[in-house]
């Protein structure tokens, strides 16, 4: 093994005698002795598929993106995880090319890495944001204990659009929820030093509204208001940046006509200048040539160019800076500047995270046998999978069973099924490694009898490929309603395989895939004492199920331990707490559909059809935002709003459990501001507080609403407070709420 190159050690043991030089002198000093190639080398990030810890690749693009490594023309790989795959990649970096410059190794850890955590939008249905940031923690730890410094997670992406797959990956609907939990993730993964051997750099993703892509439809053109953009897309990043989020990702989508990854607006005058954003831009994976097909590039080189113009500083993938940026810096279209800052952010992330010290502080083959898997990983993921999950309905306390009751059925593949609840962008997680909903009631001994009634999915379903749904064997119905006739109670587990969300995965029909709602209805005909238990990567729309069913649970895709959180929520062990962070439909028509609309001029209802409806379906949300019940009750009163002098406005509420069972509520805090320079939605989330009560017991919980709060942003993206008639409102979901009015004079 070659030792690190003698020109890097006398630049870094000069700076090391100084202790006064900061990062940024280090990183100077670097850059002044890189050759042109090396910089650009810097910014281009290579996908690693081949057999790294094989042979060297000797043809075919392996070889060359081999090769380049050995010059130094690669900053950062994705992909390559297990300390051994990336210490031999590392070891090619720092042994092999001049400088010895370290390579920043990025995957995509969403939602744990072996350990899974409940997918990002369940985590958010927790409202609980110390869960929420320790589960990220956890999967720092997991991520970096395989040799992984930088995880391309959160996506702070707002949606307000179920049939888009991606909702599962982000935080909902609500730019103030999203915000908050964005923070607390990043805060997870980077943890208080970025420098320790469990803390990874975070990304922001994608910068901007890829979220708002149009019907849904994954990769589709975006267009959107100003106003949204600033006021609903942006405050999650702006907070992402206050919070020193190492990287900021692009997007595939346009924003006024211009793709993202050549977007200058927003890379440079927003990201880095107006907010001052100190880290590095990676683009989406091939985003910039993908500007080819906008028909905004006109080949790859127009690519370099323009991506590196507006401030994209790294290329995910699309092999434009490699082969063209060189030469766009000698012939003028890029200037050299525009190179050394890109470069510098990335190499700064570098010394941030101790790479420079010690190339291989990831690599211990010791650590990552210990840390995955490990018990607390598991213990904090069923906390998170018991909090996430939320009760829809629950008539005549159907709910919670009792463990000894007899004559229990379960039915459906889902019940069975070890993969589906991992859900999706689990790239490094081990198939079928979630415990089943059969498995635990196994395990609790629950006296049970199982038909699986119907396949979700036919044939063999990974990341890549269409999912294939059942949509004709009913082979299994038959057994299933003889049983059903003689079960006492029915637990029904039907939803969304675990590959009919995420990236690519849109879909213009929300309800129960394939014929699992046929299977609800004949089951239901011989026996409605049914309890509902959905498995989804989104909001669906079951309004049938709702009208009838008894119970329903919503489980998403709960991770590791969905089996362990969805029983213990079924027999009561635990309390339900969760809260919808996206709105549930009544019918794909209505979307896009989200609690926090602009007013129309036409409210209804009137008797005449001159006002704002649809004539086959009512405005109202199946379920709204915010909505989740408990095995308990609160009740809300004593509610109070008044004006400070300062421009303030003081609320409190007392919150009372009126039942005898512990629960916890995510009491809600919304806002209107009544008449404004611009219209302003409805209603608006601005603060919650999940509190714990026990039986009879009250709390009062106490907000401020500050300037911050009250104000909104004009469509020119300047942030202004306009005194007037706020409205307040408190309560438990966005639908049921105290208000008041409060005047800022
Ligand atoms: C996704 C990104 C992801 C990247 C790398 C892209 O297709 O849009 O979110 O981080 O792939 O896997």
């Amino acid at each position: 093994m070659k030792s690190t190159p003698i020109i890097l050690l006398l630049i870094l043991s000069t700076i090391t005698l100084n202790a006064q030089k900061t990062i940024d002198d280090r990183v100077d000093s670097l850059i002044k002795i890189m050759t042109l190639e090396e910089k650009v080398g810097q910014m281009n990030q290579y996908n690693g598929f081949w057999e790294l810890t094989g042979p060297a690749p000797t043809d075919g693009l392996a070889s060359k993106k081999y090769k380049h490594l050995e010059l130094g023309w690669v900053g950062s790989m994705l992909n390559v995880r297990g300390v051994k795959n990336v210490r031999k990649i590392q070891e090619i970096a720092v042994n092999k090319t001049r400088l010895g410059i370290p390579i920043i190794f990025g995957f995509d850890i969403i939602h744990g890495h072996k350990t899974l955590s409940p997918i990002p939008l369940a985590e958010a249905a927790s409202w609980d944001l110390e869960a929420i940031r320790k589960s990220a923690e956890i999967a720092a730890t997991e991520a970096a204990a395989v040799g992984i410094n930088w995880t391309f997670a959160p996506m702070v992406d707002i949606s307000r659009d179920a049939r888009w797959g991606r909702v599962m990956e982000g935080a909902g609907e609500d730019t103030y929820l999203g915000t908050k939990i964005g923070v607390e993730r990043i805060k997870g993964f980077q943890g208080d030093d970025l420098s320790a051997t469990n803390t990874i750099a975070a990304t922001a993703k994608h910068f901007a509204a890829y979220g708002f892509a149009e019907s849904g439809k994954d990769y589709n053109t975006v267009d959107i208001s100003s106003s949204t953009l600033h006021n609903v897309v942006f405050p999650p990043f702006k907070a992402a940046v206050e919070n020193d989020v190492k990287t900021v990702m692009n997007a595939f989508n346009v924003v006024n006509g211009v793709p993202a990854t050549g977007n200058k607006y927003l890379q440079r005058d927003i990201l880095k200048k107006k907010w001052n954003f100190q880290g590095f831009v990676i683009s989406d994976w091939g985003s910039g040539v993908e500007m080819i097909n906008h028909g905004f590039a006109e080949n790859l080189e127009d690519v370099a160019v323009k991506s590196a113009n507006a401030g994209s500083d790294m290329d995910m993938e699309s092999y434009a800076y490699v082969n063209h940026l060189v030469a766009s810096v000698r012939n003028g279209k890029v200037k050299e500047e525009v190179v050394d800052d890109a470069v510098r952010r990335i190499l700064k992330v570098k010394f941030e995270l101790g790479l420079f010290d010690d190339p291989f502080k990831y690599c211990n083959e010791a650590r990552e046998k210990e840390m995955i898997y490990h018990p607390d990983h598991i213990a904090a993921s069923l906390d998170m999978a018991k909090k996430s999950i939320v009760l829809l309905k629950n008539e005549k306390n159907i709910l919670p069973l009792a463990k000894n009751e007899e004559g229990i059925l379960v039915v459906g593949a889902l019940a069975n099924d070890k993969n589906s609840p991992l859900g999706s962008w689990r790239i490094g997680s081990d198939d079928n490694s979630a415990v089943s909903v059969l498995e635990s009631l196994k395990e609790m001994n629950i006296d049970f009898d199982y038909e699986k009634g119907a396949d979700v999915v036919v044939g063999e379903t990974n990341f890549i490929n269409e999912v294939k749904v059942n949509n004709t064997d009913k082979s299994g119905f038959g057994t299933a309603v003889e049983a059903a006739k003689k079960a006492k109670k029915i637990i029904m587990v039907l939803g969304e395989h675990g590959f009919q969300s995420g990236e690519g995965r849109s879909r213009a029909q929300l309800g129960l895939p394939g014929i699992q709602q046929e299977l609800l209805e004949e089951i239901y005909a011989v026996n409605p004492n049914i309890v509902l238990v959905l498995m989804n990567g989104r909001p669906l729309t079951i309004p049938w199920a709702d009208e009838n069913i008894p119970a329903i649970v919503e489980a998403w895709q709960l991770g590791t331990q969905s089996g362990h959180a969805i029983t213990s929520v079924l027999f009561g062990d635990y309390n339900p707490s969760g809260k919808l962070p996206m709105t549930f439909p009544r019918s794909v028509g209505q979307i896009p559909i989200y609690y926090n609309y602009l007013p129309t001029g036409r409210p209804g209802p009137k008797k005449a059809v001159f006002w704002s409806h649809y004539s086959d379906e009512t405005n109202e949300p199946l379920y709204p935002f915010g909505y989740g019940l408990s095995y308990t009750t609160f009740e809300y009163s004593n509610f109070k709003a008044n004006a400070t002098n300062n421009n303030q406005i003081q609320v409190s509420v007392t919150v009372t459990n009126t039942g005898k069972m512990k629960g916890e509520e995510v009491v809600q805090l919304y806002i209107r501001d009544k008449v404004a320079s611009i219209s302003r939605p409805v209603k608006e989330l601005k603060g919650f507080d999940k509190i714990s009560l026990e039986g009879n017991e009250s709390k009062e919980v106490t907000f401020t609403l500050t300037e911050d709060e009250l104000g909104f942003y004009m469509p020119d993206g300047e942030f202004v407070f306009e005194k007037g008639t706020f409205e307040i409102m408190v309560g438990g979901n966005s639908k049921d709420l105290l208000r008041q009015e409060v005047i800022l004079k």
